[in-house]
């Protein structure tokens, strides 16, 4: 390869242009990488209090703060009426699906690019996931709503993909015409906006993650949030083994029977540290977004390079940018320039091509009479297979990603901006 990489500045390369002098860049971190005095205090505060448990502590008096802070906190960030904090955003996933009474003969549409678990969590309660393709939002295309829907269709999960907001307009307009939920999956983006709201305010219900490679992080942790009371009811019971107690009682009433659900109640250790994690959001938002404009401004008219859409722009968090080159072939030698020069260029979060996945390979539940596919038909069917998704594999084949984090400054920006146009030159794109 063509590549000269040197840390005098004045060298040149092969062909005899300037290089980029190599130097070292930050690894992208976000919440964690913040994680300090606030946390402590609250963390120690639990503690002293010896009350662990979110319902009730040694001290009948006081109830125990810490996630009921949160939830409080959050649902007025999002603009909802409830938010209930759970053990990690694949619960909330199962919960909120709980909540919809989403199970055995029901469907659910979901981006046929996501993490596992927008699969998983489907199969879990029994229903049926079917597969969508996503364009150049990284998001659930327009349309698919539309194409794949049937009279079992209950839900679609909408993936607000890596600090961006999905382009809800049309995807909305369209569940609503089929008169199907929408569950907001906002586990790798909160706090960001969609023509000025919040996202997870859109759909019935929302989720959020806290583990530990999301904006913010309390190693593991979830949160559902919705305005619809009969909703919250049924969250509130699918997560406390079918229970409602008098803490919930005060915010509304319960109206639903009882029924069986499971048990992903949030400790109050994690709710301290996710309190003081989710009020550093926006400021890790306001610092990605900077950098990424810095970046894009820097960047962005290159020819032949093909930015990711965001829907919009005011709303989107800035931690990882993407942009597309022609062919499979170039993104590999993109990014070995760019890993040449040391600069990290893969997506911070696992996000796969479900109908590569294991699961799906094999159609099984945890045991034979739960999946929600036919056993012995042929498998896998064509919704499932590699062909059916011809948009999704071209998208997910030629994309460069730049993530970018709180260690970064305005110099290491530059120093990706010189890199980016170097590869870009070097492989005579322009
Ligand atoms: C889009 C999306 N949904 C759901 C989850 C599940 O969150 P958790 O890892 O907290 O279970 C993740 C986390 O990776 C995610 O990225």
């Amino acid at each position: 390869m063509n590549i000269v990489m040197s840390t005098d500045a004045s060298a040149l390369n092969s062909e005899g242009g300037p290089v980029v002098p190599v130097r070292p860049v930050p690894s992208p971190c976000l919440g964690w990488s913040l994680i300090g005095d606030e946390e402590e205090r609250l963390v120690l505060q639990v503690l002293r209090s010896k009350a662990l448990f979110r319902y009730y502590g040694p001290d009948p008096k006081s109830p125990p703060p810490m996630v009921a802070r949160l939830e409080r906190e959050f649902a007025a960030m999002v603009g909802t009426r409830f938010a209930l904090g759970v053990t990690s955003g694949t619960a909330a996933l199962e919960v909120a699906l709980g909540a919809l009474a989403v199970g055995p003969g029901d469907e659910v549409i979901v981006p046929a690019w996501s993490w596992v678990s927008c699969f998983t969590a489907i199969v879990r309660v029994g229903a049926k996931p079917v597969l969508a393709e996503i364009d150049d939002t990284l998001c659930l295309a327009a349309g698919e709503i539309t194409r794949l829907r049937t009279p079992r269709t209950k839900a679609v999960i909408v993936v607000h993909f890596q600090g961006v907001a999905a382009d809800l307009d049309p995807l909305m307009q369209e569940a609503r015409a089929a008169g199907i939920a929408v569950l907001e999956d906002c586990a790798e983006s909160p706090g960001a906006s969609y023509r000025g709201r919040r996202i997870g305010a859109y759909g019935d219900m929302a989720i959020f993650s806290f583990q530990q490679q999301k904006m913010m992080t309390s190693g593991e942790g979830g949160l559902v949030v919705t305005n619809d009371p009969r909703l919250f009811e049924r969250a509130v019971r699918m997560h406390d083994v079918g229970q409602y107690r008098d803490f919930h009682t005060s915010q509304t009433e319960a109206h639903e029977p009882a029924f069986c659900g499971s048990q992903f109640r949030m400790a109050e250790l994690t709710g301290a540290v996710a309190l003081a994690q989710f009020r550093r959001v926006d400021q890790i938002r306001a610092h990605c977004r900077r950098l990424s404009a810095r970046l894009l401004s820097q960047v962005a008219t290159l020819p032949g390079l093909k930015f990711r859409r965001i829907p919009d722009p005011a709303g989107d968090s800035g931690f990882e940018t993407y942009f597309w080159v022609a062919t499979p072939a170039l993104r590999e030698a993109f990014r070995a320039r760019l890993e040449a020069a040391k600069i990290p260029c893969q997506q911070m979060t696992g996000t796969y091509a479900q109908y590569r996945r294991p699961y799906v390979a094999t159609g099984r539940a945890h045991a034979p009479g739960a999946t929600p596919f036919r056993l012995g038909a042929s498998w896998p069917e064509p919704a499932y297979q590699v062909e059916s998704f011809p948009r999704t594999e071209d998208l997910i084949h030629r994309f460069v990603v730049i993530p970018v984090g709180m260690d970064h400054r305005d110099e290491d920006i530059d120093y990706i901006a010189a890199v980016i146009r170097w590869a870009h030159a070097d492989l005579r794109l322009g």
